[in-house]
């Protein structure tokens, strides 16, 4: 058996929004106030697979950090590092390339989605982009992974390169690691189209609330999203052909730790327009404080930096014995 161990990461991409908050940094929270062991990984290695400003991402990274710790990572109980400051991950990302089959990675949905039809000109680290997130997670041979609903099929294809690892070499060295994928906003999706998830990358900056977003562009952004003209239903059921009246209620669920069914049972019946600034008024409770102390700690750059190089020495504390024994394992 494998000591339980939690891996997460979020990518320094800029644009921290709501979904990165409740369908990541608010369960990485609940994570650690359970007392299990964290690690959690400025992923700056996988923003690269799209261009990236150096000015912006080495500021986006600091800024992250500070978004995890106005969250409430506290970096002595968790690892709080960055990614590319541990080359073990890099390192072990190449075993498992050649571990991995070119058919499995073809067969990732975002793969798909973010090279678009223009795959020829796609960079290959995002074609190779899930082996670099098995080696985050199995590195620390860790256990779960709290994910939102989007990285579901890359923690398939981690337990699919652990395993081929495993019957490869005829060891049982790596662990099969569970996604942990739970909440009532697994999967937050944008304010402006329904069918879309809320994501760093959208063009419009309507379509997310972001986590530096002040009170008026939260108010704001939640009264001009898209919604239908009918009230809210009453139960669970009246919510499956309205994906923007459902992405609401999920995410007043989210931010207030209510089930939807609660949700419902007071606003149900009621208007968009009693139901938006309650909405509003609950996210700028919420987030204002956290985007507050982002800007506060993003005056102490130097601070953050000192937080960021001691996680990467606890990081590495783990994650060099694992290489160690991988390279024995493969012979080299
Ligand atoms: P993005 O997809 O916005 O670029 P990342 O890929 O860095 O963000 O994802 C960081 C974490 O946030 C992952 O756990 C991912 O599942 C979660 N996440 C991203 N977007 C959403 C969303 N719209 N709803 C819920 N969780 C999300
Ligand atoms: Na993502």
């Amino acid at each position: 058996g494998f000591t339980p161990r939690v891996f997460s990461g979020i990518q320094p991409s800029g644009n921290l929004h709501l979904g990165n908050y409740l369908g990541a940094l608010k369960r990485f929270v609940e994570t650690q106030e359970q007392g299990i062991e964290t690690v959690y990984c400025m992923v700056d290695m996988h923003a690269i697979t799209v261009w990236q400003d150096p000015a912006r991402l080495a500021r986006a990274t600091r800024e992250l950090c500070a978004g995890f710790i106005a969250a409430g990572i506290d970096p002595e109980r968790s690892i709080l590092f960055n990614q590319s400051q541990v080359a073990e991950h890099a390192q072990l990302a190449w075993i498992f390339n050649c571990v991995a089959r070119m058919g499995w990675m073809k067969r990732m949905t975002q793969w798909k989605d973010k090279a678009g039809k223009n795959q020829e000109e796609a960079s290959l680290g995002l074609f190779a982009y899930p082996a670099l997130m098995a080696a985050d997670i199995l590195a620390y041979h860790a256990t779960h992974v709290p994910v939102g609903e989007d990285q579901k099929q890359h923690l398939e294809l981690t337990r699919d390169i652990a395993a081929k690892f495993n019957h490869d070499y005829g060891v049982d060295f790596f662990p099969l690691t569970e996604p942990v994928i739970e909440g009532a906003a697994t999967r937050v999706m944008s304010l402006r189209d329904g069918s879309k998830k809320m994501s760093k990358s959208d063009v419009s900056d309507m379509s997310r609330i972001n986590m530096t977003d002040d009170a008026d562009a939260i108010a704001q952004k939640i009264r001009k999203a898209r919604t239908d003209p009918h009230p809210l239903p009453s139960d669970h059921a009246g919510l499956e052909e309205r994906p923007e009246a459902r992405n609401l209620v999920n995410i007043y669920a989210g931010l207030a730790d209510m089930e939807v069914e609660q949700v419902l049972a007071e606003y149900g019946g009621k208007q968009f327009s009693e139901f938006k600034p309650a909405l509003a008024e609950l996210a700028v409770e919420q987030l204002a404080p956290i985007s507050a102390e982002m800007a506060r700690l993003m005056e102490a750059p130097d601070e953050i930096d000192a937080i960021l190089a001691r996680g990467a020495e606890r990081a590495r504390a783990i994650a060099a014995p694992i290489l160690k024994r991988t390279y024995e394992i493969v012979g080299m």
